[in-house]
């Protein structure tokens, strides 16, 4: 089954975990592919993996003008664009409210909520009529993340740009949402990136367990897809009820 014959997609964050199986997904499912990332080795690496047809740009999120260059690829390359998959993102040495500085507080927001904002701004323009943007919030964007929150308040601003861009891309006949993905084993925490298996065979993830990056890309596949047509706007939680079922420790507060 190829769902996505004829359609072309962009997938920032595209040389490592999420956002390369959620590359080679959309490559198999018969998408033209360019792989997007700030380590342009590890994209060229992801496009060899695919094997053909797919296409492997340099691209700092964090930087507006790199985002535009981005897109003028895929542009000039492939002449349009129907998905946007806004993937890339940073989460850094994680420092609570104690230890966190400014410098650490800027990076965090300028990759994972600015460099967000540049994507968006970058691909609504050209945008293709049924088209879909799909971008990589957090649960940490949904509640709280004591031990990182310049992640969690750049994640949160991320859900309400997705909210607040909707209009922008109905006027082009294109849907945008979130997905605000619970635990992954990617390489964001250390774990080395696995086969591409077919969907089918993706084990059911136990409660409150850890996703596998594969897990997240076929939601973001389908939200790409017309079956989610229906979807717009929305912050969609994947985390094997993480947040819907998670016991609070109660801890001390003191004094
Ligand atoms: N792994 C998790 O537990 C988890 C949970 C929720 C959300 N996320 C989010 O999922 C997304 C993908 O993360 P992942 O787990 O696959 O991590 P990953 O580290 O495997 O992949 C992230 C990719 O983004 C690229 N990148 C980083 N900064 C960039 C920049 N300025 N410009 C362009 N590319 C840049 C990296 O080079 C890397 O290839 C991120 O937005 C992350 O915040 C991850």
């Amino acid at each position: 089954m190829a769902r996505f014959a004829g359609k072309v997609a962009l997938v920032t964050g595209g040389a490592s975990g999420i956002g390369r199986a959620a590359a080679i997904r959309f490559a198999q499912e018969g998408a033209t592919v360019f792989v997007a990332d700030l380590n342009l080795a590890g994209a060229e690496a992801v496009v060899a993996e695919i094997g053909g047809g797919a296409h492997a740009v340099a691209v700092d999120i964090a930087d507006a003008a790199s985002n535009r260059a981005m897109v003028d690829a895929v542009i000039a390359g492939a002449g349009r664009l129907d998905i946007a998959f806004l993937n890339a993102g940073y989460y850094g040495a994680a420092q609570g409210l104690d230890t966190v500085d400014e410098a650490l507080f800027d990076r965090l927001i300028a990759i994972n909520l600015k460099g967000t904002f540049n994507g968006i701004k970058a691909v609504q323009p050209v945008i293709a009529q049924g088209g879909a943007v799909v971008v990589t919030a957090s649960a940490a964007g949904v509640i709280g993340h004591p031990d990182n929150p310049a992640y969690s308040a750049a994640k949160h601003g991320i859900v309400g740009l997705v909210k607040s861009c909707v209009t922008a891309f109905a006027e082009k006949g294109a849907r945008i949402n979130a997905i605000c993905p619970g635990g992954v084993l990617t390489p964001l925490i250390g774990v080395a990136d696995v086969a591409i298996i077919p969907p089918g065979d993706l084990a059911r993830v136990p409660l409150r367990g850890m996703g596998s990056a594969q897990h997240v890309a076929e939601v973001a596949l389908w939200l790409a897809s017309p079956e989610a047509g229906f979807v717009n706007g929305q912050a969609q939680v994947l985390d094997a009820a993480l947040l819907s079922t998670f016991a609070p420790v109660m801890l001390p507060v003191g004094p």
